[in-house]
């Protein structure tokens, strides 16, 4: 890669994760794209250079796995110094938990929570001695309450959100920016997998990926440790920490039985 800054994407291959690429290349910065689906990177790092001559480095990896999360390990300690890792991989399920596949379970917590950690220490590791860099975590509205029949989902999105803002903490004296990312219902390959609609939501609650992307960049540049894209994800954000627990968990019962 050449002198440019350079940014790392986890989930670059759809999504909002591909929309983060696409910005971040819109605006001038090399990046780093990982995910499974090598094909998918490969064709957003061809459009991607032939419509702004940067380049996208595909990193094929599977971050439920340690030998994935390994390979992005070792390419924040070993290659050109990152400028900013967006932790955006993730995925989730919807159904009683007692029906949830033991492997989803095994797989959603190994890639939203552990891949994610050990990716931010990583980044934290080659960042705070340079004094600089951004590490932006995408957790969701989810993890402000808990998630009746999203049961795991919810709860691996407030591990994001808890994490994030104790990094945010650590790293802020030593000029390291560190961002939770915590958009709402968007229409994305999340739902595809997680076998979900968004049609009986009313179309104020759903949020466009670029937007949310462009909000998360923002917000890590001005060092905003928790940004939350659109009002009436602000306003689940406040009736979780306003609302008796027992009327959040309710509310939240009755809106995952629309998805
Ligand atoms: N969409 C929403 O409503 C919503 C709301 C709040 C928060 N979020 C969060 O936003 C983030 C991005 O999701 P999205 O909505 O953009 O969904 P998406 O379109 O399904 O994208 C998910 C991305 O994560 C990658 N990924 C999933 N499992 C992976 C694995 N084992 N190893 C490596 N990469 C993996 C996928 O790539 P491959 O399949 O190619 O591996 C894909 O690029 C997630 O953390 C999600 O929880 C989404």
């Amino acid at each position: 890669m050449n002198g440019r800054s350079v940014a790392l994407v986890t989930g670059a291959s759809s999504g909002i994760g591909e929309q983060f690429a696409r910005l971040l290349a819109e605006a001038g910065h090399a990046v780093v794209a990982v995910a499974r689906n090598r094909q998918a990177l490969e064709r957003l790092a061809l459009e991607v250079h032939d419509r702004h001559g940067i380049e996208v480095e595909v990193l094929a990896a599977d971050l439920e796995t340690p030998a994935g999360v390994a390979v992005v390990v070792q390419r924040i300690a070993d290659g050109a110094p990152l400028d900013l890792v967006v932790n955006n991989a993730g995925f989730g399920w919807y159904g009683p938990f007692g029906e949830q596949p033991a492997a989803s379970v095994e797989a959603m917590v190994a890639v939203n929570v552990t891949a994610l950690a050990l990716v931010s220490r990583a980044a934290l590791a080659s960042m705070l001695p340079r004094g600089r860099g951004g590490l932006l975590n995408v957790s969701s509205t989810a993890g402000f309450v808990p998630g009746p029949r999203g049961a795991v989902y919810h709860a691996t999105k407030a591990f994001v959100t808890s994490l994030t803002e104790s990094l945010h903490e650590e790293a802020r004296p030593h000029g390291v920016r560190v961002t939770a990312l915590c958009p709402g219902f968007t229409p994305t390959g999340f739902q595809r997998r997680a076998e979900v609609g968004t049609d009986g939501l009313p179309g104020f609650a759903v949020t466009d990926a670029r937007m949310v992307a462009a909000a998360g960049l923002a917000a890590v540049e001005r060092n905003q440790a928790i940004c939350v894209p659109g009002v009436p994800n602000r306003v689940v954000r406040v009736a979780g920490q306003v609302m008796p627990r027992a009327l959040i968990r309710r509310v939240s019962a009755r809106v995952l039985e629309r998805i």
